[in-house]
């Protein structure tokens, strides 16, 4: 399928599954050879990461843990306007070396939100492995580890990436058409 429609849109791959899943399996080896003997503890963000963490961690071969968590948005008194609670964390992270898997970062508002919670319960280290980066539409100073791929402002959906909740199902990633 070169393109797809979704609701009012129509979208054209731009990233193929076989691109996506050789920058998976890149990422995974620095894991591997970065965090080995360090027992990490993956948390994956819902709900857009489920299928990138479930590729990576195919492909991890040191001891680790993983968890998932979900962040709830309020509205609220922040600069954003929105406010992301961290829930579905129940494992002890204290001491412990953290990777943060995401499907995308864009402002980065998301992360540095997760990072500030889950800095409260003192890891040792948190990393971000995000298979996604808009580099262009990064608003705050975030140190991303691991990036599967760069890309640039356009929306995308596929490969657990959504429109309005809809398109996460698509093994290949695909860019919004002018239209
Ligand atoms: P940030 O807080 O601006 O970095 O937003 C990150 C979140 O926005 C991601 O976890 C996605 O859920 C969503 N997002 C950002 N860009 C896109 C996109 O192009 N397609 C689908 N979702 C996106």
């Amino acid at each position: 399928m070169d393109t797809i429609r979704i609701k009012d849109k129509t979208f054209a791959v731009s990233i193929p599954e076989a691109d996506i899943q050789r920058e998976v399996a890149r990422v995974a080896n620095e894991i591997n050879r970065d965090l080995d003997g360090q027992n990490p503890l993956f948390v994956s963000v819902l709900n857009g990461a489920f299928m990138f963490t479930a590729d990576l961690m195919k492909h991890i071969t040191i001891p680790c843990e993983i968890s998932f968590v979900k962040l709830v948005s309020y509205a609220g008194t922040s600069s954003t306007g929105i406010v992301k609670e961290v829930i579905g964390l129940n494992e002890d992270i204290e001491g412990r070396t953290v990777v943060i898997t995401e499907d995308i970062v864009d402002t980065g508002l998301t992360m540095q939100r997760l990072i500030a919670d889950l800095e409260k319960h003192r890891p040792r280290a948190i990393h971000i492995a995000s298979l996604l980066v808009k580099p262009g539409k990064l608003e705050v100073p975030l140190d991303i580890r691991y990036v599967a791929m760069n890309i640039p402002n356009d929306f995308i959906v596929g490969y657990g990436l959504d429109y309005d909740g809809w398109g996460r199902n698509y093994r290949d990633i695909y860019t919004v058409c002018n239209e």
